[in-house]
């Protein structure tokens, strides 16, 4: 057996102001008559705080997280309409201003649920991102999130139904501290959600291991639960024994890290990256492998690549 990893990262700062690298896809121009920027799904992102710190912390030794406490929970990351095969729309309202004043019913639940787990930024950066980047594309067209309250307090009423938490532990007994193959993940939360999610890894370049990072639900434009297909960088991939298909970027042949600690040492190889800048990133990897005992996997070539909408 032989296998060959190639990884390109790239990380571009995306600044609302001065972004040369917002995805020039044809849905950022595609505007109804009155500035509409359409998309066909809302994907309810929900991160693992523990993935998301170990990625915060390897970008630069100095990141320190905020982490949910006592228990470490799932915690929600945006609601992201998002046009199939393209990514986004994102910033619809340029003159948009974020004000925290008008989540001060909710925000200590936000603080707890909606957590920044980068806590070298303001608590409510995170929050002011999510408004401007993709809050101001829900409400030009969704009623029901049409303003920053409504739309955070979406985001908190659907975790509190659709918790990944809950649904680990329904759907399979799944447990933090434990390694799992993609197929045992998708099983479970099919059987509690009963519709395909995205399963994103977070594929880390020094150790080469998997780690779950962040698990995407969907749901139609009139807020029904529906199949995360057609997400850029989440393709459905065939799984061995005919058991389906699964929409994530993790390798199915490798085992998933759903961790239960961040690791405590961080050396930085490759400390080259301004992190702090950079609000879009791409991890972008080929895996190339053959394997000769098992036909059905022999000379398999996969691409992934991951999206990081932060
Ligand atoms: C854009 O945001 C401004 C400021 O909040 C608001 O007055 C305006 O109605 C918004 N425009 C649209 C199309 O939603
Ligand atoms: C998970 O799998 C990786 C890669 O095979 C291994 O190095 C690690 O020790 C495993 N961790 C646990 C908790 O089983």
């Amino acid at each position: 057996m032989e296998s060959l990893f190639v990884k390109i990262l790239l990380i571009s700062a995306f600044f609302a102001q001065t972004c040369h690298c917002r995805p020039s896809s044809p849905a950022i121009d595609d505007r109804d008559a009155v500035g509409n920027h359409p998309f066909d799904l809302l994907i309810f992102t929900q991160r693992w705080p523990i993935t998301a710190c170990y990625e915060w912390r390897e970008h630069n030794k100095d990141h320190i997280c905020g982490l949910p406490s006592p228990n470490i929970v799932w915690t929600i990351h945006g609601i992201w309409p998002t046009k199939i095969n393209t990514i986004g729309p994102a910033f619809c309202n340029k003159s948009a201003i974020f004000d925290v004043s008008q989540l001060s019913s909710i925000e200590s639940q936000l603080e707890e649920h909606w957590l920044n787990v980068e806590k070298n930024k303001p608590t409510d950066s995170l929050w002011e991102h999510e408004w401007l980047k993709h809050g101001t594309c829900a409400a030009e067209t969704i009623e029901q999130l049409n303003t920053e309250l409504k739309y955070f307090g979406q985001g908190l009423s659907w975790l509190e139904k659709y918790s990944v938490g809950s649904g680990f532990a329904a759907g399979g007994n799944i447990q933090p501290g434990l390694n799992y193959s993609l197929a045992t993940l998708n099983k479970a939360l099919y059987s509690f959600y009963g519709k395909d999610l995205a399963i994103e890894c977070y594929h880390d370049s020094k150790t080469h291991l998997q780690i779950l990072n962040e698990i995407r639900i969907c749901f139609n434009k009139q807020l029904e639960l529906t199949d995360c297909d057609g997400i850029v960088g989440l393709e459905r991939q065939a799984t061995r024994g005919g058991a389906g298909t699964i929409i994530s970027n993790c390798n199915a042949a490798k085992p998933i890290l759903y961790p239960d600690t961040v690791p405590k040492e961080y050396e930085m190889e490759n400390n080259d990256v301004e992190p702090k800048a950079a609000y879009y990133s791409v991890v972008y990897e080929v895996s190339q492998s053959s394997n000769g005992q098992q036909g059905e996997e022999s000379q398999v070539a996969d691409e992934f690549v991951e999206v990081i909408l932060v």
